[in-house]
């Protein structure tokens, strides 16, 4: 596959100690469908300041407090699937990866709507020397990405606007990119049929609200049957609000 950006690097005044920055041309249009409103609202939050604490308050804080699921658990997710062709959509500042800390990769790419999201990943995995690509997941991707033996979407889908069938087109424009084989695993935080403390609550009426998350219809069985729709064997278990997923 051709090495050189579909586009000029917009991170042009940055250091560059990432290989190259695809960015999806088309990828405003797509957004128009389903609804760019929606679909902008869901990651608007995710400037350089927030992601400079992102972490913290997520994986440090939410996820013990409000969702119930220790963070050791979803870095075990990807430590047992991580393959050395990976593609992580929806990065976030690259913590899973991070943390999970596998000793290389032959191809890793970070996928993200957000370009704040793929500059603060893009630097905390340097070291992976990461493929970029700044583009929409409920829209199709550019073909030129190099397919992936895994795939990690994590926390992501509980953002995504749309009913649960909605979201997992996801799923499906990834699709280009899995290799035969591949195992796509992830973790998305439910709104229903689970068992909110006060705290979990309370952000799950903020984040749906505000728009960050859209996740108030999401329930373990739209998950499950939206996944056994699309793989042939499907894992997943609820920690908290929290549903883990593996599926091949
Ligand atoms: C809650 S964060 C999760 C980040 C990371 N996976 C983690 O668990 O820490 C959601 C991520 O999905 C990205 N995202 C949201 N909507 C998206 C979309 N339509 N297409 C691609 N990425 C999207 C956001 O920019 C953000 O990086």
């Amino acid at each position: 596959m051709a090495r050189a950006p579909l586009a000029a690097p917009f991170f042009a005044r940055e250091p560059m100690s990432y290989r190259s920055t695809m960015v999806d041309e088309h990828a405003e249009n797509r957004g128009a469908a389903p609804d760019a409103t929606a679909i902008a609202a869901a990651h608007a939050i995710y400037t350089p300041f927030m992601l400079s604490f992102y972490d913290r308050l997520v994986h440090g804080l939410s996820n013990r407090f409000a969702w119930r699921c220790p963070t050791e658990r979803i870095i075990g997710l990807y430590r047992d699937n991580l393959s050395s062709r990976h593609l992580e959509a929806g990065v976030g500042t690259g913590f899973f990866i991070d943390r999970a800390n596998p000793v290389g990769f032959e191809e890793l790419t970070l996928l993200d709507i957000n370009r704040h999201c793929l500059a603060r990943s893009a630097q905390r995995l340097a070291r992976y020397h990461p493929l970029l690509c700044e583009t929409n997941l409920l829209a199709p991707i550019a073909s030129e990405l190099p397919p992936a033996d895994s795939i990690g979407i994590t926390y992501v889908l509980h953002c995504l606007p749309g009913r649960m069938a909605e979201k997992l087109m996801a799923i499906d424009y990834l699709r280009p990119v899995r290799n035969k084989g591949s195992v796509l695993f992830g973790a998305t935080i439910l709104g229903r049929g689970i068992e909110p403390n006060a705290a979990a609550r309370s952000l799950l009426r903020l984040y749906n609200a505000k728009g960050v998350f859209n996740n108030l219809d999401d329930d373990l069985a739209g998950l499950s049957e939206g996944l056994k729709a699309r793989f042939g064997r499907v894992e997943i278990e609820t920690i908290g609000c929290v549903a883990l997923f593996r599926a091949r």
